[in-house]
């Protein structure tokens, strides 16, 4: 099964399967990927025995294979300057080809690299996290976390492959797929209120892998992602939408200085919640559909911030919020619900506004 998704810049494909991965060499021709040399940056967390199986399909003398441990503290200009090196210390040339294998941090960093290498390599996302594969694979944003927040330095570059093999599911802890079924609940909460309430019922199967269940959810959540992309690749205004939660959830994860205590995933639930009670405290989203959204976190155990939080936290976190690099004004910029499906994005509030209603939030 493919997806394809139409950009400016390129038309590439998004094959979806299992054990689909090992299909490279076929998938290369397919797209009229033919490198002198190939390589391969998988996150060393992947099992041993889905790369030693894939560099078995790739076996040449040419190709390089590198495992990195991946997070958030090596994601950042140092880690792109080591595969830089890699790169032009075996002379790659443009219509050589990298291929990441690994979650959102692998993608990012690894997309932002071939985008700048020699203006440009061919880039294969395999995404082997259940966030990376109805997320961050698609869409074209690459880049790296800096001191003046995350994802601050990066390029749009659309990838020319994304192959989404759920067999990569298996090895992921329970937390790992929390964190990416927080996006697909944001995809649905930002357009589809059917497939809201169908996650809502079928949250366990999901994060169970029970087969037909995962499938529909991550395919539903890619063709979701791909409308937005494909209407605003740049996010001049439509695409903005996807970050629901996300000023929120970037400066939670800033705040705590993107350490294990609160991963992406995590501070995207808790920035779900935020939003969602920010929007009916402006009189947006009605009481009822703020309690279905409630009650669904709390089934996944994130509907407080007093876990992560406290009161002398709030400070720091309105000043991430501030210099978010969606906004262009001393106000912060929300993104915020109508309805469930109904976004609503450019609604700007001053800092003390959302000081106190963070204050409201976080009692001690
Ligand atoms: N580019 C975009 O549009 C976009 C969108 C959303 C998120 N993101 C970025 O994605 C990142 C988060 O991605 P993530 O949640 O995939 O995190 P991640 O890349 O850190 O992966 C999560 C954990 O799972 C491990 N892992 C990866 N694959 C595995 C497998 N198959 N089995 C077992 N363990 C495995 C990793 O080593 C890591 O410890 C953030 O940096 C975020 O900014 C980017």
């Amino acid at each position: 099964m493919r997806l394809f998704v139409k950009t400016r810049d390129k038309t590439y494909p998004i094959y979806f399967g299992t054990n689909n991965c090992f299909k490279i060499k076929k998938i290369l021709v397919q797209n009229n990927i033919n490198p002198k040399k190939l390589i391969v940056i998988y996150d060393k967390n992947v099992p041993k025995k889905i790369i030693s199986k894939f560099k078995n399909k790739l076996k040449d003398d040419k190709n390089i294979f590198l495992g990195l441990n991946f997070n958030e503290k090596v994601k950042n200009l140092n880690t792109v300057k080591k595969i830089l090196n890699v790169l032009g210390k075996n002379n790659f040339n443009r219509n050589d080809c990298l291929i990441s294998i690994g979650g959102g941090i692998a993608g990012d960093i690894c997309a932002f690299a071939a985008s700048i290498y020699k203006r440009g390599l061919k880039f294969v996302n395999i995404p082997s996290t259940l966030l990376s594969q109805v997320d961050s694979s698609i869409g074209g944003k690459t880049g790296v976390n800096t001191f003046l927040g995350k994802n601050m330095i990066g390029t749009f570059c659309q990838p020319n492959v994304v192959i989404v093999d759920i067999n990569f599911l298996k090895s992921l802890s329970k937390r790992e797929m929390i964190c990416g079924y927080a996006e697909i609940l944001k995809h649905s909460l930002i357009s589809d209120k059917k497939f809201f309430i169908f996650l809502k019922n079928n949250f366990k199967n999901i994060l169970n892998l029970r087969p037909n269940i995962i499938k529909k959810a991550i395919l539903n959540s890619c063709k979701i992602k791909k409308s937005f992309i494909e209407k605003d690749e740049r996010e001049n205004n439509l695409r903005k939408t996807l970050n629901f939660g996300h000023t929120f959830a970037h400066a939670f994860e800033s705040t705590l200085g993107y350490t294990n205590k609160l991963n992406h995933g995590e501070a995207v639930l808790l920035g779900i919640l935020t939003a969602s009670k920010f929007s009916n405290k402006e009189k947006l989203l009605p009481k009822n559909e703020l309690k279905l959204i409630e009650n669904h976190l709390k089934e996944l155990k994130f509907n407080n911030l007093n876990s992560y939080f406290k009161k002398y936290n709030i400070d720091k976190i309105c000043d991430f919020m501030i210099k978010d690099k969606k906004n262009n004004s001393k106000d912060i910029n929300l993104i915020l619900l109508k309805k469930i499906a109904r976004p609503t994005v450019n609604n700007r509030y001053s800092q003390n506004k959302i000081k106190k209603f963070l204050v409201s939030l976080i009692d001690m």
